[in-house]
């Protein structure tokens, strides 16, 4: 511009002008011309179908104390018991006095418990007081189980947890008796642990039956006599649960003829039982939450 005479630069710059927004426009084109072309390209990969499953979400499955405690429930609901359920936070009556378990009592001392001192009420240690809250409601014949969630205070440690889980079995009827009982535990621990098991019924005092028994399975992973054995430590006998005859008085409390009915009640812990059957060692793996323990079962 600068070495064109001073006439002709007015007309050569307008005409300038007019070929930079030419060419700016015909670039701008062309860029949208590319710009949809790559995008009609990228719709035509990238259809949707809103109607496909979705891939890559990860199923999870059922927590291994659930799968037993199921396994359980289902044994007995076979055997024609039904499922009853109780509250968690329970009363001081129904949790230890009605058990027969009034506020001195020694047995206190085998359930370190949670109060919850607002109202005197507390976790519950355990699911017989449902044995309790059942009875009142119902009449014999009765067949429960009971699954549900249980407290103590313990100090943690590989096989005490401050919240485990308990089932908890009712039967009272005209003529029940500790054969029964015994009966149907054998049942139980051979659906559980194998058609061959044995099982060993020894004293053990609760106090809300009478005679009171713990009950103990021989052991499935050694001979019984093997000190090495990882499940049972040469004991040969693994112990299950407690049970035992209802004590009269309860059902007495209940307002049944305790001359003319009987029952039984027993009271299990499917952590030890899971962790018996698939020899887990440290009870503290079923509340981590740890993706390598659960993926196992
Ligand atoms: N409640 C007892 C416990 O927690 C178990 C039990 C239940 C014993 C029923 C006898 C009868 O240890």
């Amino acid at each position: 511009m600068g070495k064109l005479p001073g006439n002709e630069r007015p007309l050569v710059g307008q005409r300038a002008n007019v070929l930079k927004t030419q060419v700016q426009e015909l670039l701008a084109e062309r860029l949208q011309a590319v710009k949809s072309a790559a995008l009609a390209e990228r719709l035509a990969r990238e259809t949707i179908d809103v109607t496909a499953p979705p891939s890559g979400i990860p199923m999870g499955h059922r927590h291994p104390l659930i799968t037993t405690t199921e396994q359980i429930v289902d044994l007995f609901c076979g055997l024609g018991y039904r499922v009853a359920e109780g509250p968690e936070v329970e009363t001081d009556d129904y949790n230890f006095q009605r058990l027969r378990i009034p506020t001195d009592h020694p047995a206190r001392d085998m359930q370190d418990t949670f109060w919850i001192e607002l109202d005197h009420t507390l976790l519950r240690t355990h699911t017989s007081p449902i044995q309790i809250r059942y009875m009142d409601s119902h009449e014999p014949p009765i067949r429960i189980c009971v699954p549900g969630r249980t407290y103590r205070y313990e100090a943690t440690d590989a096989t005490h947890e401050w919240m485990f889980h308990q089932v908890e079995l009712l039967a009272v009827d005209e003529g029940i008796s500790l054969a029964d009982l015994k009966g149907t535990l054998q049942e139980f621990a051979r659906a559980l642990f194998g058609s061959e098991r044995k099982v060993l019924i020894r004293n053990g005092y609760f106090a809300y039956v009478e005679p009171g028994v713990e009950l103990a399975v021989d052991c499935f992973a050694c001979p019984g006599d093997d000190p090495k054995c990882a499940v049972c430590r040469g004991a040969g006998w693994l112990e299950i649960m407690g049970a035992g005859m209802v004590h009269p008085e309860l059902l007495e409390a209940a307002g049944y003829d305790s001359s003319r009915y009987t029952g039984f009640a027993a009271g299990m812990g499917p952590e030890r039982i899971a962790m018996l059957k698939y020899g887990i060692t440290d009870i503290r793996n079923f509340y981590a939450n740890d993706l390598r323990f659960l993926r196992q079962f």
